[in-house]
């Protein structure tokens, strides 16, 4: 398989509990290249526009609340099969269903405050990479 891109966020609460040097070095033992990092601060309506597909849902006012409430890292990850091995790295959504080894079981303390974002799918890795990087960062 050929080398793919993904796009990963460390999220408020991780940023927040000085867990970002260790997230990242669990990215890097799982075997990805980080092509680009910025630290950055998201707008209400930037929040609001990156989860607009769960616009409806009962949990958005609260996503959006918790993602604008500090600092986050935007990173653009590279490796084979990187945006399911980024998703098998965070582990499930809730840190309950999470398995052993990954950044939601370890650091993730609710369904909502779980550390990490990560793309599910090529669309939407390449639409999530563009509302961040330029295509110079993305050089790697
Ligand atoms: P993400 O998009 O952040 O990588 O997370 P995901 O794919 O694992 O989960 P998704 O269903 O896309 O949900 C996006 C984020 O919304 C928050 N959430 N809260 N309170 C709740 O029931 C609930 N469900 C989801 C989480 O921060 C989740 O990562
Ligand atoms: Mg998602």
């Amino acid at each position: 398989m050929s080398l793919e891109r993904t796009f990963a966020i460390v999220k408020p609460d991780a940023v927040a509990a000085r867990q970002a040097g260790e997230i990242l070095a669990m990215i890097e033992k799982a075997g990805f290249r980080i092509l680009s990092l910025r630290m950055t601060r998201l707008t209400e309506p930037q929040a609001k526009g990156f989860y607009a597909v769960h616009c409806e849902k009962p949990f958005f006012p609260g996503l959006v609340k918790f993602m604008t409430e500090g600092p986050i890292i935007v990173m653009a990850l590279e490796r084979e099969d990187a945006i399911r091995k980024w998703r098998e790295t965070m582990g499930a959504t809730n840190p309950a269903n999470a398995a052993e080894g990954t950044i939601r079981k370890r650091f993730a303390t609710s369904i909502e405050r779980n550390s990490v974002h990560g793309s599910d799918a090529p669309e939407t890795a390449e639409t999530e990479l563009r509302f961040f990087f330029s295509t110079a960062d993305l050089l790697g």
